[in-house]
């Protein structure tokens, strides 16, 4: 597959969009995890949008310590830090509205069949079958009273057995890919231009109204619509009920025999 290369990245981003030299792009061959890479990256003051975009993550992460894996070449790992200026919206919500970005950008380029699970998958349904294509890791920290967002993606984009084995033992849901779900295996480089502007689109309005403006486009794309699950949470009973959707706050209905119930973005996992 084509070599990640950020002269290809900012051409695409060039021809699509006038204010592209607003991203700055670092290309790393390895690194620990991208995300940690900008969490630690010295904050600048200008309006950049940072980005990196790794080939070889040795320690990628997902949600609560768990692991990210990815295939040199095979993979697109990369994050982006965002400046919310004081006033901002509430976060809750943030990584389905990034759901929602994703799911735009992959459609615009062909793909077919992208689903959202709450709170941050990125899956498809491919007929009966499915799997997990990505991953949304977001995390926040506050430099001098702003809020800052590190957001990281990792998206399957062809998947090796090598790494299929490795994600069945690793106890998640079946691995996916995007080569399975687009006319033709994209350019890592198109991709990532796509889903920087997507994203940049989605993070401006996300600023001004918060997830509201999303929850109807991520109901489309709920893999889980109308399907009775189970809210698992370590320290304190399951809870069931029926899939009925977001609120406009991010937070997931449930239709439980106690009532309509809320479960809002923390330390739970949402299983079919
Ligand atoms: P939750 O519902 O709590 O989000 P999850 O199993 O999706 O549960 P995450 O923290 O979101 O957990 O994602 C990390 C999990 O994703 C890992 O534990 C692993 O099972 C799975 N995983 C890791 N790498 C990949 C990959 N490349 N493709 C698909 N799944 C992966
Ligand atoms: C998840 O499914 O829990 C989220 C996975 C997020 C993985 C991406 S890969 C790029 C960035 N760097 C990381 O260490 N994690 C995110």
């Amino acid at each position: 597959m084509e070599a990640l290369d950020a002269s290809i990245v900012h051409a695409a981003l060039g021809s699509m969009a006038t204010d592209a030299a607003r991203f700055r792009l670092t290309v790393l061959d390895h690194c620990d995890s991208t995300n940690t890479w900008l969490l630690d990256k010295t904050p600048s003051f200008d309006d950049a949008i940072e980005v990196v975009v790794c080939e070889r993550q040795t320690g990628g992460r997902g949600r609560r310590g768990r692991s990210w894996l990815s295939a040199p070449g095979d993979s697109l790992t990369f994050s982006l830090r965002w400046r919310f200026a004081a006033g901002a919206p509430s976060l809750s919500g943030l990584s389905l509205a990034v759901g929602v970005a994703v799911a735009q950008a992959l459609e615009r380029m062909g793909a077919a069949g992208v689903q959202l699970k709450w709170p941050n998958d990125i899956l498809v349904s491919v007929g009966k079958r499915g799997g997990k294509l990505g991953g949304i890791l977001v995390e926040t920290l506050v430099q001098d009273g702003a809020t800052v967002v590190v957001i990281g993606i990792g998206l399957n984009v062809h998947l090796p057995p090598s790494l299929v084995k490795a994600v069945n033992e690793s106890g998640g849901i079946e691995a996916a890919d995007l080569v399975a779900i687009m006319p033709a295996a994209p350019s890592r480089n198109l991709l990532l231009a796509n889903l920087l502007l997507e994203l940049a689109n989605a993070l401006t309005r996300f600023s001004a109204q918060g997830f509201a403006g999303f929850a109807e486009s991520w109901q489309r794309r709920n893999a889980y619509a109308d399907c009775t699950v189970r809210i698992v949470n370590q320290s304190a009973a399951t809870i069931e009920g029926r899939c009925v959707g977001v609120a406009a706050d991010g937070a997931l209905l449930l239709d439980t025999d106690a009532g309509l119930r809320r479960i809002v973005n923390g330390e739970v996992s949402l299983r079919l």
